[in-house]
């Protein structure tokens, strides 16, 4: 790996170019470390840059997981899972695993035009999508966006409802859509109890939201009358209708939009704001819905992972604090040390301990660094940068008010990539957790499977992916795992499940009636018989 530095003020003022070589190899635990540190020319002392790197670099150890940690993990995730499906350890089960009454992927005879909606961050988003069976694509026609302020996402859910129906009015409005009567897909981005594909109850706000009385709520029911929450927003405004409603989650979307691209993709996964995978699970192990037969999506939730305390010995200071000051404390541990919602605020805290501890700024800490959320995680994707990752982080450095020199901006630079490593590995333990359940579900001795991606972290750094492959193959060793980027699957996603379950419906009342054409014409016969 090679680091130029080229455009920052103070580098150029003094005339220092750094040029390092970090190679990250595997110690003797398997985790990865910084083994060899070279610097070219012009630094000063790089005697003492080596000697303080060191120092960090031990004293970051408890982010480090070696390899056996990893499968540690992975084994208890799995044990998680199962408790998570059983009828009678559900309610305690931390990994809410939640049926998500999706039954199917794609087959590609699914057509048609849908409006999605979508939820989960904090923009909300309507879309207008037109499934082409021909030609086996999703187009998206239009879409609108519509901010949440911050006052939204914790005011009242009425407030909220409302704010997303005014939002879907003026879509329709625009595009002369009012009066029509489309499917809706609603990608509504958190932990919910789907009772069937239009019946969600949401458990707990997560990623920010904390609109009131909406947990433990149906968000959607068609029929006006009944207590949910977002069809009275729609028929409050009464001037439009929706023929037929299916919730769904971000995970579900971003599978079933590469499930239309790539039939074994049957895993879904977002690193972004939060952190969530869904795959399909054999009927006979979701114990909560009735049926033995085929299979179902399951929402695994997978964020709420250790909020039981079972990952207590791996949580650092620094993610106990992340938790406390959250607005959900005790709530998705997991997710909490994975997601970009929270990895740039563990680099925050660990910077001003650095500080305090005299390892960095020499001993400084300024205003904005002692601020809450001043360390954002797009951040670490732009310091953990080949070509142009130290100057960003002289950039940053400086935008944050922090006396730095270049080995402030080389140790920055590590503390960033030992929590974004943590995140790839962890998350790495989670997927491969999913891919050995369903080896082992199908009696297979190799497993051949995809994984729909989504989410900011996953997308926008520069390294996490690759982190991610490489460990998830030595933990799983027997899949051979294929990574297909999700475009929009929140989006798309939406159309395409109210798609697959509008040709489900349609093949079992083709199928009903044609048993009802038997049996009326058994009857006939019968009669026949008689006389
Ligand atoms: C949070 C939500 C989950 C969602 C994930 C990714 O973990 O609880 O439902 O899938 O974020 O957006």
């Amino acid at each position: 790996m090679q680091y130029v530095n080229k455009e920052s003020e103070i580098q150029r003022s003094q005339s220092i170019r750094i040029q390092m070589n970090r190679t990250e190899t595997n110690d003797v635990n398997g985790s990865s470390c910084v083994k060899r540190i070279k610097l070219s020319q012009d630094v000063p002392d790089q005697e003492s840059l080596y000697a303080t790197l060191r120092k960090v670099e031990e004293w970051l150890q408890p982010f480090r997981l070696p390899k056996e940690k990893l499968r540690e993990v992975s084994a208890r995730l799995r044990k998680d899972l199962i408790r998570g499906l059983g009828k009678h350890t559900h309610h305690r089960a931390p990994v809410k695993m939640l049926p998500t009454f999706v039954r199917a992927t794609p087959d590609g005879t699914e057509k048609g035009d849908f409006l999605a909606l979508d939820l989960g961050g904090t923009n909300f988003r309507v879309l207008h999508v037109r499934v082409v069976e021909e030609q086996q694509k999703m187009v998206k026609m239009d879409s609108k966006i519509c901010a949440i302020p911050q006052e939204i996402m914790l005011g009242p859910g009425e407030q909220l409802f409302d704010h997303i129906a005014a939002c879907l009015s003026e879509f329709l409005e625009s595009l002369g859509l009012k009066g029509h009567t489309l499917p809706l897909g609603f990608t509504f981005s958190f932990p919910c109890e789907q009772i069937d594909i239009d019946k969600c109850i949401l458990i707990r706000w997560t990623k920010g939201f904390n609109c009131s009385g909406v947990e433990g709520e149906d968000v959607v029911k068609l029929c006006p009358v009944c207590h949910s929450v977002l069809p009275m927003a729609i028929h409050r405004r009464g001037d439009y209708d929706i023929s037929s409603v299916a919730m769904l989650n971000d995970t579900v979307g971003t599978m079933m939009t590469c499930g239309y691209r790539d039939k074994s993709c049957e895993i879904g996964m977002i690193i972004g704001t939060g952190t969530n995978a869904c795959y399909m699970e054999e009927m006979k192990n979701v114990k909560r819905v009735e049926g033995e037969d085929g299979r179902m999506c399951i929402n695994t939730e997978w964020g709420g992972f250790g909020d039981d305390g079972s990952l207590k010995d791996i949580l650092t200071e620094f993610d106990v604090e992340v938790d406390r000051s959250s607005l959900n404390p005790g709530v998705h541990t997991f997710e909490k040390m994975i997601s970009g919602m929270y990895l740039g605020e563990i680099v925050r805290l660990i910077l001003v301990k650095l500080a305090q501890e005299k390892m960095l700024f020499g001993g400084e800490v300024s205003e904005a660094l002692l601020t809450p959320d001043k360390f954002e995680t797009r951040y670490i994707s732009e310091i953990e940068d080949d070509a142009t990752g130290l100057a960003r982080a002289q950039d940053i450095l400086s935008e944050l008010e922090l006396p730095a020199g270049p080995e402030d901006c080389a140790v920055v630079h590590l503390v960033c990539s030992t929590i974004s490593t943590r995140s790839a590995e962890l998350t790495a333990a989670a997927l491969a957790t999913v891919v050995n359940r369903i080896r082992n579900n199908r009696g297979l001795n190799h497993l051949c499977t995809t994984v729909g991606v989504d989410g900011t972290v996953y997308k926008k750094h520069p390294k996490f992916s690759h982190r991610l492959h490489d460990t998830v193959h030595i933990l799983a060793p027997k899949c051979d795992i294929s990574f297909l980027l999700s475009e929009d699957g929140s989006g798309k996603g939406a159309a395409m499940v109210t798609a697959v379950a509008q040709r489900l419906a349609m093949q079992s009342r083709l199928l009903e009636e044609s048993e009802g054409e038997d049996e009326d014409e058994e009857d006939e016969d019968n009669e026949e018989e008689d006389n």
